[in-house]
């Protein structure tokens, strides 16, 4: 159901197998050169908001690291892969950590910028690529990671199988990203301002969708646990990139939603200045070939 075919799939993304219902196809059609429409709108849109991305990773670094090293179980001699590096927080967590990161990226801009926050990070390699067929061979990398980027993806099952290709045997593979409301209402709710203010938005996963993809892809969850994010809402729009229109379309929406009083299963509310929420954020972790442990904390 992935449409990897129809899309000109690449090599290593098996169709199929995200097994997930309702995510956007749009993103699966070809332009006349060849590249994924929903690749057009990804680009575009991490082209634009690189530089804002960059300032706003750097200040994660730090509470990246504190966890990165026990969650992966690193002893410092390990090749970790970051798919999806963006401007590379993840990456630069990572990198006293460990002997060697990858950091992989569809976007440029986004790469030019961890490059140039990381000039003393040099056992960073920061490549071009794409997490549905990244460059490494099988079961090359002790650990992989990919940080707030399943939502973006049309294919996240694809994404996590290409994870667990690379990682050797006992190797882990670390998922962060923003979970949805098990609540198909206030899941639906919240997917109409991500959709508003996010044209590279696709869906955002329950934690019992990710806990799926990670089984499917021959995982074994080894811990996984959700912690409370917190948003301005003008901030969260900004961080997008939106202009005017796209921002004031997103307030009147989520005015209506508090006119009504309705939380979108995120607590949303009106504030001294704007409205906030109160998103959740996964983090899974899964052992290739690793004994599961049965479900771990939350999430
Ligand atoms: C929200 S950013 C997260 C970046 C970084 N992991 C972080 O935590 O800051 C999502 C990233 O996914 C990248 N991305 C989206 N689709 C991709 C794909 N198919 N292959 C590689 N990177 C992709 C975007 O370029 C962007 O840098």
């Amino acid at each position: 159901m992935d449409g990897a075919d129809a899309s000109g799939g690449q090599a290593g993304c098996p169709s199929g197998s995200d097994g997930l219902a309702g995510a956007s196809r749009a993103g699966l059609d070809r332009d006349p050169c060849g590249q994924r429409r929903g690749e057009a709108v990804t680009k575009a849109r991490f082209a634009a908001t690189a530089e804002r991305l960059a300032a706003l990773g750097v200040e994660r670094i730090e509470g990246l690291r504190q966890r990165v090293g026990s969650l992966l179980e690193l002893r410092g001699n390990e090749v970790v892969v970051d798919a999806a590096a963006g401007t590379g927080p993840m990456a630069m967590a990572l990198a006293p950590l460990v002997r060697e990161v990858i950091a992989v990226d569809l976007v440029p801009e986004m790469l030019d910028q961890g490059r140039r926050a990381a000039r003393s990070s040099a056992n960073i390699r920061w490549l071009e690529g794409d997490v549905y067929a990244l460059p490494l061979e099988d079961r090359s990398v002790d650990a992989a990671a990919i940080v707030r980027t399943l939502h973006h993806l049309d294919r996240p099952g694809v994404a996590v199988a290409e994870l667990a290709r690379v990682v050797k045997r006992g190797g882990s593979v670390l998922v962060v990203d923003q979970v949805a409301s098990e609540h198909p209402r206030d899941r639906a709710l919240y997917e109409r301002i991500e959709v508003l203010r996010d044209p590279s938005h696709v869906r955002t996963l329950t934690g019992t969708e990710v806990r799926r993809l990670l089984a499917e892809a021959g995982l074994a969850l080894v811990q996984a646990y959700s912690e409370p994010d917190e948003r301005d809402l003008a901030a969260f729009v900004e961080l997008a990139g939106c202009d005017a229109a796209t921002r004031d379309a997103v307030f009147a929406y989520v005015e209506e939603l508090v006119e009504r009083w309705e939380t979108a299963g995120v607590g949303l509310r009106r504030a001294e200045r704007g409205f906030r929420f109160t998103g959740t954020v996964g983090w899974y972790v899964g052992r290739a070939d690793g004994e599961p442990v049965g479900g771990g904390r939350g999430g």
